[in-house]
């Protein structure tokens, strides 16, 4: 069930294990079946409990020397202990590509999967969102969610691929919070990153986590499928995703 020239991409993904020593090991059993099942593995973030490097470690033994290529963004907990840098590079020490509003192209038996990601940021949807008036923090909050969402849609845009997927931690649409507290939404996603998916041509699919209490399907304006990937929301080691990108290599 791989990606064999029959226009399909597998993905699987999974976000928020929150891996630290007691947890370390729960995923393995399942991750190793990997190679038969997907072709690539997408991690959505809140790999760690606080953002530890040792922390980062336990998730470099669970998720490195997959069978199939590893692909993960940081979370807002792989952020708590003010060391990012080195959760990102104990990951990276064991194989994972880790982006952070930047992109990756792999192929996929000769299908061209460009990966761009973000941690994201809150600032809510329309309607009910955040704007950079008054306070400084106030005005800290808007921007940085602004930032990031167009810094990530530049990375998703830019990718020289056949098929787009974008990987973010905070949500981009209200549809895969359903079930989580309507007054947290501002800090659990943010338009802006649904805009910088719709702005991209030919995204196929956009993985995100955070959202534990929320829902699993939504979709962008733009009729981008949305997946919330959230190990509670999913409750099991990975989903995967059949992504069809023959549409986009048939000829003009
Ligand atoms: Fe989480
Ligand atoms: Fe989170």
């Amino acid at each position: 069930m791989t990606a064999t020239g029959d226009g399909f991409v597998r993905v699987a993904a999974v976000g928020d294990v929150h891996l630290d020593a007691d947890v370390v090991g729960r995923y393995r059993p399942a991750l190793e079946h990997l190679g038969g099942k997907a072709d690539l593995l997408l991690l959505a973030g809140d790999l760690t409990r606080h953002g530890t490097a040792e922390e980062a470690r336990c998730v470099a033994r669970e998720f490195g020397g997959l069978p199939v290529p590893v692909v993960a963004i940081l979370g807002n907990h792989d952020y708590h202990s003010d060391e990012p840098e080195a959760v990102a590079s104990a990951l990276r020490d064991a194989g994972l590509t880790v982006l952070e509003c930047s992109g990756t192209v792999l192929s996929c038996s000769g299908i061209r999967v460009g990966v761009a990601g973000t941690k994201g940021f809150g600032g809510g949807f329309a309607g009910a969102c955040a704007s950079e008036f008054g306070e400084p923090e106030m005005k800290a909050f808007t921007s940085h969610g602004r930032e990031l969402a167009d810094r990530f849609g530049a990375s998703l845009a830019g990718l020289d691929c056949d098929v787009r997927i974008a990987l973010t931690h905070y949500s981009p649409v209200p549809e895969t919070l359903l079930g989580e507290p309507l007054e947290i939404y501002p800090f659990l996603g943010s338009y802006r990153l649904g805009q910088a998916i719709d702005a991209a041509p030919g995204v196929g699919l956009a993985l995100h986590g955070h959202a534990h209490a929320g829902s699993e399907r939504g979709m962008t304006p733009g009729g981008v499928p949305v997946r919330n990937v959230a190990h509670p929301v999913i409750k099991q080691a990975y989903n995967v995703y059949q992504l069809s990108v023959a549409p986009l290599l048939a000829p003009a």
